[in-house]
C-alpha cells in the first residue's frame, strides 16, 4: 500500500505554482463531448480524476489526445454507450455525463457516481432539472436511464444553489429548444469557466456567476478552446500552509478575487500575506488568534477549505469554532488530528478547536481528499514522522503535490509499505 511519509518541521521557501482547477476541469472534459467538432482544453491538472474522465470519454468512442496539460477532444466518431459502474464510481464528476449525453444525444445510461464520502451527496436537483427539460428517468440496479424525445427549455429553480446541478442542467439545456432559466443557480467561478467554454462553442448562456443563468438553446456547437482557471482550493491549501511554515513562500498563478473569503479571514487573524497581481507572498505568523468560520456557498467561505483550516486552527491561541453547513459528514480528519496532539471536540458538523497545541507525528488515514490535505498540513508542522494512508484520495485532487512541496523544502515522499 502506498503511503505519504512526512518528516515535519521544515520551513517552506521558494515558489509553488497553482495548477488548473480540479472542479472546473472535471466539468469541462464532459462538456467537450457536446461539441460537434474538436475542442482543446488547456491547463488541465494531471490528477487521477482527469484520467478517469478520459477513460469514460474513450468508451464513448471520442478521440482524446493529451499533451502535457492540454487535452484535445474530437467527437466525430462519438457513439453513445452505457457508462458502467467500474468507470462512473471512480469519481463524483462522472455525473456530468448525465447532462452532457442528454444534451448531445437525448439518451444516457450511467451507473451511480463515486467521490469522497463526506455526506449524503444527493443528485435530486440534477434529476429535477432534467425532468423539467422533458426527460424521463429510471433507476434500475444502480443504473440511471435518462432519455427524452425532445428537450424543451423551461424555468428551473433549485432549493439549494448546487454546483453540480447548475452545471449539469446547463449541459443538458445548451442544445434544447427554446430558453431555460436556472434560478438560485450556484455562482462558483468553475461555473463561469464551463459557461465560457460552451459559449466559445457557440452556446448562448448569460448570467453565469450570478444566481440566474439563462440558456438559449442552439443546434450546433463548433470548434473551441478554453483554459482551466487556477485552482482556488489548491491555492488556499498552500496559503494555509504558508501561514504556518512559510519563509518568503511565493504562490504563483492565483486569482485573488476567488480567494476573498480565505484572505480576509487570514488577514483578520494576523497572517502575513502580500498579494501582488496574480502572485502572493507568505511568511509564517508567530502569533495567530483563534477565529470562527461557517462554510457557505460562493462567495462565502468554501467547504473545500474547511478541513485544511481545522489544522490551522490547532495553531491559533484560544478556541476556534468551525461550522460545516454544506455537507453532513465532513469531519473525517478530526480524530486523526487529535491523535497527533490536537484538542478538538465536535458536535454534529461543528468543531471546537482549542489551541495552540503542538502536534506530533503519527500514523493517520486520509478519509477523503480535503481531510488528506488537512493531514498533510498537520504532518508538515508536526514534530517527528507522520505516515498517511488513503493517499489515493489526495492524488485525485492535488496535482504533483509531493513534487511541489519537496521543491519548497518539505521532507515528504510516497513510500510502499
Ligand atoms: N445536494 C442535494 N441535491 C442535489 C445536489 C446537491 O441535496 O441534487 C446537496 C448535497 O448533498 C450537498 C450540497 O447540496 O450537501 C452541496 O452539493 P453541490 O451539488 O453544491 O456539490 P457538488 O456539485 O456535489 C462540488 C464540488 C465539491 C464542492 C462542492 C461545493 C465537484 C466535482 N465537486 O460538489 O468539491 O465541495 O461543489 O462547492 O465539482 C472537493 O473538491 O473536495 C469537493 C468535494
Amino acid at each position: 500500500m502506498q503511503k505519504i511519509l512526512i518528516h515535519g518541521g521544515k520551513k517552506l521557501t521558494g515558489t509553488i505554482t497553482i495548477s488548473g482547477a480540479k472542479n472546473s476541469a472535471v466539468a469541462l472534459i464532459p462538456a467537450a463531448i457536446l461539441c460537434d467538432e474538436e475542442t482543446k482544453i488547456y491547463n488541465v491538472p494531471e490528477i487521477s480524476d482527469r484520467d478517469n474522465l478520459i477513460n469514460i470519454i474513450e468508451t464513448l468512442n471520442v478521440e482524446v489526445k493529451t499533451s502535457n496539460d492540454t487535452i484535445t477532444i474530437n467527437t466525430k466518431k462519438f457513439k453513445n454507450t452505457y457508462i458502467p459502474e467500474t468507470l462512473s464510481s471512480k469519481l463524483r464528476a462522472s455525473y456530468y455525463f448525465m447532462g452532457a449525453l442528454l444534451g448531445k444525444d437525448k439518451y444516457v445510461e450511467i451507473s451511480l457516481p463515486g467521490g469522497c464520502k463526506i455526506g449524503d451527496r444527493k443528485i435530486d436537483y440534477h434529476l429535477k432539472g432534467f425532468k423539467a427539460l422533458g426527460a424521463t428517468i429510471t433507476l434500475e440496479d444502480n443504473k440511471y436511464i435518462i432519455k427524452a424525445d425532445k428537450l424543451i427549455g423551461n424555468k428551473i429553480y433549485f432549493d439549494f444553489a448546487s454546483v453540480g446541478a447548475t452545471i449539469n442542467v446547463m449541459l443538458a439545456a445548451v442544445k434544447a429548444k427554446g430558453i431555460t432559466t436556472i434560478n438560485n443557480a450556484a455562482k462558483e467561478p468553475e461555473i463561469v469557466n464551463v459557461a465560457t467554454f460552451l459559449n466559445n462553442m457557440g452556446a448562448k448562456i448569460t448570467g453565469a456567476g450570478t444566481s440566474k443563468i439563462t440558456i438559449e438553446g442552439v443546434n450546433y456547437l463548433h470548434k473551441a478552446i478554453i483554459e482551466v482557471i487556477p485552482d482556488r482550493i489548491e491555492a488556499g491549501t498552500y496559503i494555509i500552509l504558508g501561514t504556518l511554515l512559510g519563509e518568503n513562500l511565493l504562490i504563483k498563478n492565483i486569482i485573488k478575487d476567488h480567494l476573498t473569503a480565505l484572505l480576509s479571514k487570514l488577514n483578520e487573524i494576523g497572517a502575513s500575506i502580500e498579494v501582488n497581481g496574480n502572485n502572493l507572498l507568505i511568511n509564517k505568523s508567530e502569533k495567530l488568534k483563534a477565529f470562527n468560520i461557517t462554510t457557505l456557498i460562493y462567495p462565502g467561505f468554501p467547504t473545500d477549505l474547511a478541513q485544511p483550516m481545522t489544522t490551522l486552527m490547532t495553531q491559533c491561541e484560544g478556541i476556534s469554532i468551525l461550522e460545516e453547513t454544506i455537507y453532513n459528514n465532513r469531519m473525517g480528519q478530526i480524530k486523526y488530528l487529535n491523535s497527533m496532539g490536537a484538542d478538538i471536540t465536535t458536535k454534529n458538523q461543528i468543531a471546537f478547536i482549542k489551541g495552540k497545541t503542538p502536534l506530533y507525528g503519527n500514523d493517520v488515514v486520509a478519509s477523503d481528499l480535503r481531510a488528506g490535505a488537512s493531514l498533510i498540513i498537520a504532518g508538515l508542522i508536526a514534530n517527528g514522522v507522520t505516515k498517511i494512508s488513503g493517499i489515493e484520495h489526495i492524488l485525485r485532487g492535488y496535482e504533483h503535490i509531493i513534487e511541489k512541496l519537496t521543491q519548497v523544502g518539505a521532507d515528504i515522499n510516497i513510500i510502499e509499505e
